[in-house]
């Protein structure tokens, strides 16, 4: 019988990525009385990234008439969770996909631009230097988007799922933050859609206040006309802020991509979007079928 236990304590994570709460003091589900376990060792990043409130830190024996095989089972079945990075030039489709992904795959979307753009609703003095930044389609200032962030990843549904990170990092700055804070990757996703059409996919942008969905007037209209009637259009959707958006991402995306080459899967952004899917979904399987081979190897 083994279970995957974290030893890392967590004063080794840095001081800033600690939760919030500490976790309770086991979380093992074990239904035989425990006779041994194979302890992991995990890196500090390992440990801040997939630390979870309810994963054990200690271990507890609790009495049960199950057989063994049930234990090993149930502690081998869950996997790491994933953690994935979504990129793209604006309108490449992050934000569509990362609608379809987390449907199937049950990760935590965080989404840099959402962050802001709720920050901005709040009326904050943060929310009113952003706008400022985003009318202007450049990348709004490390100090208020690396904290937003941060703050997300450490919340403890996307340490128990796992993240879809959608829009960030967006400078190597932003990257090496991340890192620092102990946040790694799988995988890195890169969708690549030639410059044509995202303009025309800018433009035809809508989104549906009430459900939070993605629509486009030409590529994926509304389904009813009452949806229809409610959709809205971000500031930030014009002909003329798409051009300085694209120009802040030509910018930068070549220092974030040197950062997760190995990560790196470049995925054909100008298919259908069922067609973009299935290239990312085939890529997610994969590894997470990878992670639960791994656990359930670690457990045996
Ligand atoms: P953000 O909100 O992240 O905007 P963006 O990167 O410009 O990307 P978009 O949200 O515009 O597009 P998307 O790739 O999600 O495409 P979508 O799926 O919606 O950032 C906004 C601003 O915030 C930035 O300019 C910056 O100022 C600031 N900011 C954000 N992150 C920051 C950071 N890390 N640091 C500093 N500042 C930051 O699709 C677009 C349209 O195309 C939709 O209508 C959709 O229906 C359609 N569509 C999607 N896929 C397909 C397909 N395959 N075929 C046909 N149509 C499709």
């Amino acid at each position: 019988m083994a279970c995957h236990v974290n030893l890392v304590p967590q004063s080794m994570a840095t001081a800033s990525a600690k939760p919030k709460a500490p976790p309770p003091p086991a979380a093992c589900s074990i239904s035989k009385p425990f006779i041994s376990a194979k302890l992991v060792r995990s890196s500090q990043s390992s440990f801040v990234s997939t630390f979870s409130p309810s994963r054990p830190q200690t271990l507890t024996p609790l009495r049960s008439s199950r057989p063994m095989t049930d234990l090993a089972v149930r502690c081998a079945s869950k996997a790491e969770p994933l953690r994935v990075m979504i990129s793209g030039a604006p309108a490449s489709g992050k934000g569509t996909q990362c609608e379809l992904i987390t449907q199937k795959y049950d990760l935590v979307h965080v989404a840099a631009g959402d962050l802001l753009r709720a920050e901005i609703a709040s009326g904050s003095e943060n929310g009113k230097r952003a706008r400022a930044y985003m009318d202007k389609g450049q990348l709004v200032p490390d100090e208020i988007v690396v904290m937003m962030v941060k703050e997300r990843l450490l919340q403890p549904d996307s340490r128990e799922k796992g993240w879809l990170l959608d829009g960030y990092p967006r400078s190597s700055s932003q990257a090496i933050a991340l890192k620092e804070f102990g946040f790694e990757p799988d995988l890195f996703i890169l969708l690549d859609v030639p410059e044509e059409i995202l303009v025309d996919r800018v433009v035809g942008r809508r989104l549906d206040p009430v459900t939070g969905k993605i629509y486009h007037l030409k590529y994926s209209p509304p389904e009813t006309p009452e949806i229809a009637a409610r959709l809205t259009q971000r500031f930030d959707d014009t002909k003329e802020k798409v051009k300085l958006r694209l120009h802040t991402h030509h910018q930068n995306v070549e220092a974030v991509l040197s950062l997760y080459e190995d990560l790196t899967l470049k995925v054909d952004g100008s298919v259908t979007k069922d067609d973009v899917f299935a290239q990312i979904d085939g890529a997610l399987a994969k590894l997470l079928e990878k992670k639960r081979a791994t656990t359930e190897s670690l457990a045996a």
